[in-house]
């Protein structure tokens, strides 16, 4: 058989350090790939070939790979693969386009078509991904309920997802009023993180002191702020500064938990040096 299956899941730690030593964070890359699975008609959901990927803590950045191969390469047609994805749960898909009741709760999750001749793939990238299980779903079209020729061999699709993060291993850590230096590059945004305590009603984070290494202190300074990561279904509270502060904030942050902070040089080729501070205000 030309379609290799790998029963388990293949986690490779791939160690690409970078430079620590100079007060930038080091990343780490890791990729995981799942099984080769072969894609059914879409029916109903059990048609769907379903696959979880879990997304550590502290992740800057989520390559998704998805690849289709062929079983066999008699002309079978072309065919559009569908794929899905969410974080938190499976994706909620509607092929069919079924309306549903006004009242159904359902958010439309991301949906990306391969058309597939022989052998095709196509990437998905997310920055700041919400850490935690993101499920991938994949199928071929509706059913058109078209009988195949007996004793010929159907056409079969297998489909094989992979993911390669990126992560920071020893990302700063923001203590409420204390000033932390950074510094952001082109290619390399600033990461830190807060931890958000029980009771917090409010956070802030500030950046002051902004300054560019080519030209005199004071001038202008363009930053993005984010706080948050992105799940697809909520994004990140970002906030576009220009001269030397500005600051970000979160009501009803979520208590007990990390929160992400990135901030990023938004001129071309500024590299830029800053001082950054968290804030909360709690209930008493
Ligand atoms: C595949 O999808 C593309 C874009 O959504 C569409 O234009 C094309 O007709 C589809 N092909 C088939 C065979 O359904
Ligand atoms: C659902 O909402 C749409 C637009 O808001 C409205 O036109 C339609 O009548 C609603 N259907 C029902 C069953 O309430
Ligand atoms: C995702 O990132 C990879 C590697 O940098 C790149 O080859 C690919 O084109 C990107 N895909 C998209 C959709 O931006
Ligand atoms: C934090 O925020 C509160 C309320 O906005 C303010 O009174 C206090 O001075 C701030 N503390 C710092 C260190 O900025
Ligand atoms: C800084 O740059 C932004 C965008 O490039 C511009 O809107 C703003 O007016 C500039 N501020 C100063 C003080 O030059
Ligand atoms: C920030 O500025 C960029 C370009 O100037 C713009 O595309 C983007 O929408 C802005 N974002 C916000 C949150 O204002
Ligand atoms: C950025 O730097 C590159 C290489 O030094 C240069 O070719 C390019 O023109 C610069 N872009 C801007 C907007 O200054």
């Amino acid at each position: 058989m030309d379609v290799c299956f790998l029963r388990w899941l293949l986690f490779v730690a791939l160690t690409t350090w970078t430079l620590g030593d100079d007060g930038q964070v080091t990343f780490v890359s890791e990729l995981s790939s799942r099984p080769a699975q072969k894609l059914s008609k879409y029916g109903w959901y059990a048609n769907v070939r379903l696959q979880r990927f879990h997304i550590p803590e502290d992740t800057a950045i989520a390559y998704w790979l998805f690849s289709v191969k062929k079983g066999h390469s008699f002309n079978c047609g072309q065919h559009n693969v569908s794929i899905h994805i969410r974080w938190g749960a499976p994706p909620v898909i509607n092929p069919t386009e079924t309306l549903f009741p006004n009242s159904t709760l359902w958010h439309p999750s991301l949906s990306l078509t391969l058309p597939v001749t022989s052998q095709s793939s196509t990437t998905f990238n997310l920055s700041d991904p919400a850490p935690g299980d993101w499920f991938v779903a994949a199928h071929l079209p509706e059913d058109d309920g078209r009988i195949e020729q007996k004793g010929f061999p159907s056409c079969s699709y297998y489909f094989q997802p992979q993911l390669s993060v990126r992560r920071a291993v020893d990302t700063p850590v923001l203590q409420q009023g204390t000033f932390l230096t950074q510094t952001a590059a082109p290619d390399r945004p600033a990461h830190l993180k807060l931890f958000v305590p029980e009771f917090a009603s409010s956070l802030s984070v500030s950046v002051t002191e902004c300054s560019s290494g080519e030209v005199a202190e004071g001038r202008n300074c363009s930053l993005l702020l984010r706080l948050g990561s992105a799940s697809l279904q909520h994004s990140q509270a970002t906030v576009n500064c220009s001269g030397s502060s500005c600051s970000a904030s979160l009501s009803n942050p979520p208590w007990d938990t990390w929160l992400r902070v990135v901030v990023e040089t938004s001129q071309v080729n500024q590299t830029v040096t800053f001082r950054i501070v968290s804030n909360y205000t709690g209930e008493h």
